[in-house]
């Protein structure tokens, strides 16, 4: 395919992949897609040696990063200089809370050890700025970045160093103001999308960012995120003025991904309305699948969500104690399990290869345009 954004990221096909897991990463890019790999997981110095690995298995294709700078910083946490500060302020209730729940669930955990931050990143501007300088250390094709606008230090340095800068917005207003700011390519995600999302759905915000940023005089190419889990789809979003797909959910039935097992079992069984956005995972609105934890926080009974980061860490070690124990051998605390995945999770039927996901994606593009084609005849 011959568009702008192919052109940008230097990619055959523009399916954009976004993941933390690297296998998959690579796989899609070396498929013809573009991998790009999610870098909040990772301390800067395992963000490097994630990057490296990637350097090493890619083979020279394309591949992007995805740092977070969240531009709004709850003021409750912004005096906060570092993890210890932050835990320090997390509540006995709080913790209180999650050890009584994972308890019901045979998960046992003292409410003194809920809370823990060694070696993790944590969604800061801090840690965002760390794992950007790291992955301008890399040949990578792009930079996305996400939960406000890209800081100036980042479009300045993707200018110097030729790699465009995406980010990902779910308003039309947001989106005016990421190209006023000069980023190069905008990820328009609709309130379908795992992760932290925003209100409106793909369906409408791709053609309305689309004729805003045109209105505004903007000449930025579009993708489209939220929902897409196959070629037909990304044909249709293309077709309302988007140049390409940006994908999470489908990337995490694939047996490269990082998910559990216990959790791609749980993909497959469940429908379209088992997600749910919310703020018990990392303090800001974002989908899951849903499950006893946020039936819990999300009750009036629970004690309320933590501000970002706080919230991450009460809820991360958690989710990992969760997975261990089903690990384990316990039955309950599969109630529990769950991840980011969007709506889309309605549509998995199969865990299948990531390079079979973009062979796929491929041929329904390609059918799906031929239908229309053939309609119009
Ligand atoms: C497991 C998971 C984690 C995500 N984490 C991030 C993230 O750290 N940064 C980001 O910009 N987007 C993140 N997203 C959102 C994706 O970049 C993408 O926009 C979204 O998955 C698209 O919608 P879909 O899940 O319906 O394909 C995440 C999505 C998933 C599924």
């Amino acid at each position: 395919m011959n568009n702008a954004v192919c052109r940008m990221a230097g990619c055959e096909f523009p399916l954009f992949a976004f993941s933390h897991c690297r296998d998959v990463v690579v796989a899609v890019s070396k498929a013809g897609g573009f991998g790009v790999l999610g870098a909040t997981r990772f301390t800067p110095d395992q963000l490097e040696e994630e990057l490296a690995w990637i350097d090493a298995h890619i083979d020279g294709a394309p591949y992007g990063v995805d740092v977070l700078v969240p531009e709004i910083v709850d003021p409750r946490v912004a005096e906060f200089q570092d993890n210890a500060q932050r835990a320090a302020a997390i509540s006995e209730q709080h913790r209180q809370f999650t050890a009584e729940l994972l308890g019901q669930y045979g998960v046992d955990v003292s409410p003194q050890d809920v809370v823990r931050y060694e070696g993790r990143a944590g969604i800061t501007p801090e840690n965002g700025y760390a794992q950007m300088e790291v992955a301008f250390r890399h040949p990578i094709k792009l930079i996305a970045n996400a939960l406000g606008i890209a800081p100036p230090k980042m479009i300045e340095e993707g200018k110097k160093r030729g790699v465009p800068v995406a980010a990902l917005v779910g308003a039309k207003e947001h989106a005016l103001r990421q190209a006023a700011a000069g980023v190069d390519i905008i990820v328009a995600q609709g309130t379908e999308a795992g992760g932290h999302c925003g209100e409106v759905s793909t369906l409408v915000l791709i053609p309305e960012v689309v004729r805003a940023l045109k209105g505004a005089g903007h000449n930025i190419p579009v993708l489209a995120a939220g929902g897409i889990m196959t070629g037909a789809q990304m044909a249709g979003m293309m077709a309302a003025g988007a140049q390409g797909a940006w994908t999470g959910s489908v990337w995490l039935a694939t047996t490269e991904s990082e998910t559990s097992e216990a959790f791609r079992d749980k993909m497959v069984a469940a429908r379209s309305r088992d997600t749910v956005r919310s703020r018990s995972r990392t303090g800001k609105p974002a989908r899951q699948l849903k499950t006893a934890w946020h039936e819990a926080w999300d009750s009036a009974q629970g004690p309320g969500p933590l501000p970002m980061p706080l919230m991450g860490m009460v809820s991360e070690p958690a989710f990992q104690r969760i997975e261990k124990s089903v690990v384990n051998g316990n039955e309950a605390a599969r109630d529990l399990v769950s991840y980011f995945v969007g709506q889309g999770v309605g549509l998995v039927d199969q865990v299948r290869s990531a390079k079979g996901v973009v062979q796929d994606f491929r041929e329904e593009f390609i059918e799906a345009v031929a239908e229309l084609n053939g309609m119009l005849g």
